[in-house]
């Protein structure tokens, strides 16, 4: 008899699969959009972008969603919550708007599934490299391929990608200047990148030792967190007051992620604000 485990086990591989599904049906749609002429609007402000495709892949996306699990709700970027399903889709139609706007070829789609609060199934596409990262319960992979992380053991080996500080983490002060010189001297190199969700799945796959991020929203980061905890690395979130969090990952605003048993507590401090 299969026990509630294996049942979820199942589940989060059927929920894989419709992830990565969705996110892929897009990919057609971006890679024509890319570098054609098109129309950028301003969010909260000039740092915050959506186009046209954000919406109409964001869309489609949640279409694809719901045809292929009925039980399911959506917290989509663009378009808010749809639908009272038990399934919790977090989705991102282009993680990495700023660079889809200005021809830069490194945004990605991220889809999450969330069931009673936790991350079951991911996936995270780069319609231009073509590229898929997935997880569920059972493992993490590249287009098929398992994924293992592993981490430099010391910070001057080491590689992060992070776009900290961002405008709102400068206007808070002077210490983000001064945290953010630290990392850039101490550690081998630190690279904005300009989509968390990827620099969230190049850490999953080791290419990366770690990645942080203050402020984030839960479709930035629901499939990454779950790619880096099941490519053996470690995803430690925090409250907006540093407070450790353990449930619910995607609603905590602030994570740090280390490849394999990579651990640099400096950035931990940094993430916490201690
Ligand atoms: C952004 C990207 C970026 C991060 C920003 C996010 P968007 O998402 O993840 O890496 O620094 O804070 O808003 O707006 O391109 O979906
Ligand atoms: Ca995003
Ligand atoms: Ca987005």
């Amino acid at each position: 008899m299969p026990d509630h485990r294996d049942d979820l086990v199942g589940v989060s591989r059927r929920l894989r699969g419709v992830a990565a599904a969705a996110a892929r049906s897009v990919g057609p749609m971006l890679r024509e959009a890319f570098r054609a002429p098109l129309e950028v609007s301003v969010k909260t402000g000039p740092q915050d972008l959506v186009t046209e495709h954000d919406r109409a892949a964001e869309r489609t996306i949640v279409r694809h969603l719901l045809r292929a699990h009925p039980d399911s709700r959506v917290l989509g970027e663009e378009g808010g919550t749809q639908g009272a399903g038990r399934v919790l889709w977090l989705v991102d139609p282009i993680d990495g708007t700023t660079n889809f706007a200005h021809g830069l070829p490194h945004f990605c789609v991220s889809v999450a599934a969330v069931l009673d609060d936790d991350l079951v199934a991911g996936a995270i596409y780069d319609p231009i490299a073509e590229q898929m990262f997935t997880a569920d319960l059972t493992g993490a992979w590249r287009d098929g391929a398992p994924l293992r992380s592993r981490g430099a053991p010391t910070a001057d080996q080491a590689v992060i990608l992070s776009d900290y500080p961002a405008g709102r983490d400068l206007a808070r002060g002077p210490v983000a200047e001064v945290t953010f010189g630290a990392l850039a001297r101490e550690f081998r190199s630190v690279r904005r990148g300009g989509s968390g969700a990827l620099a969230l799945a190049y850490t999953a796959a080791g290419w990366a030792d770690c990645t942080f991020a203050t402020s984030t929203n839960p479709w930035d980061i629901g499939a990454g967190a779950l790619i880096v905890q099941q490519a053996g690395g470690r995803y430690l979130a925090f409250s907006a007051d540093g407070e450790p969090v353990t449930t619910a990952l995607h609603e905590a605003p602030n994570y740090v992620a280390f490849a394999g048993d990579a651990d640099y507590p400096q950035v931990t401090a940094l993430v916490r604000g201690r």
